[in-house]
């Protein structure tokens, strides 16, 4: 009972420490030293976080490079959410900006090609997402965070926000076009 009751009369760090407490302690400090030595694991051998660089930047600078990008390689119209596919030029460097709500614009890009894909937010922290490969990078204002990336599949991958950012988080969705 020595670990349910407080002790009393006595100096609790000269009180011996009970076995089971003791136990959990271990426990405790195993699993810590496990989930520890996992963050660099995962990053190697998981594949979902992105080896990263980041810049420090304003959202009004970050901005005007999207709408360059923008305005330079428009292909054509997400009629779903009504916004603009970029097909940047190959190796470029490409923007994703989050803002609430939305992921902007949707990108085209060509398998077995590189790419800096910089990512930035407009007002304050949102979740970058790649499904289903679950890819995952934490996105805030005033940094510029750039991967470089090589899609390896073909295919359609939806971009979501993972980090609850207001009443909108659930809309706050794009997508990455990749064609052969
Ligand atoms: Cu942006 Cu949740």
């Amino acid at each position: 009972m020595s670990t349910i009751l407080p002790p009393s009369d006595v100096i609790w760090w000269k009180v011996p420490v009970d076995r089971s407490e003791g136990l959990w302690v271990g426990i405790a400090l195993l699993w810590c030293l496990f989930m520890f030595a996992m963050m660099p694991i995962w990053h190697i051998y998981g594949n979902q976080n992105l080896s990263n660089e980041a810049y420090r930047t304003h959202p009004e600078v970050f901005q005007d490079k999207v709408n360059a990008m923008v305005d330079a390689h428009t292909v054509r119209k997400e009629t779903q959410w009504n916004v603009p596919v970029v097909k940047p030029p190959v190796g470029s460097d490409v923007y994703m900006l989050g803002k609430k709500w939305q992921w902007y614009p949707a990108l085209e890009l060509k398998k077995g090609e590189s790419y800096r894909l910089h990512l930035s937010s407009m007002d304050w922290q949102h979740g970058f997402s790649v499904q289903p490969i679950n890819i995952n990078a934490q996105i805030l204002p005033g940094y510029e965070s750039v991967m470089t990336i090589t899609p390896n599949q073909a295919g359609e991958f939806t971009i979501i926000c993972n980090e609850y950012c207001g009443v909108g988080h659930h809309f706050m969705t794009s997508k990455i076009y990749v064609t052969e």
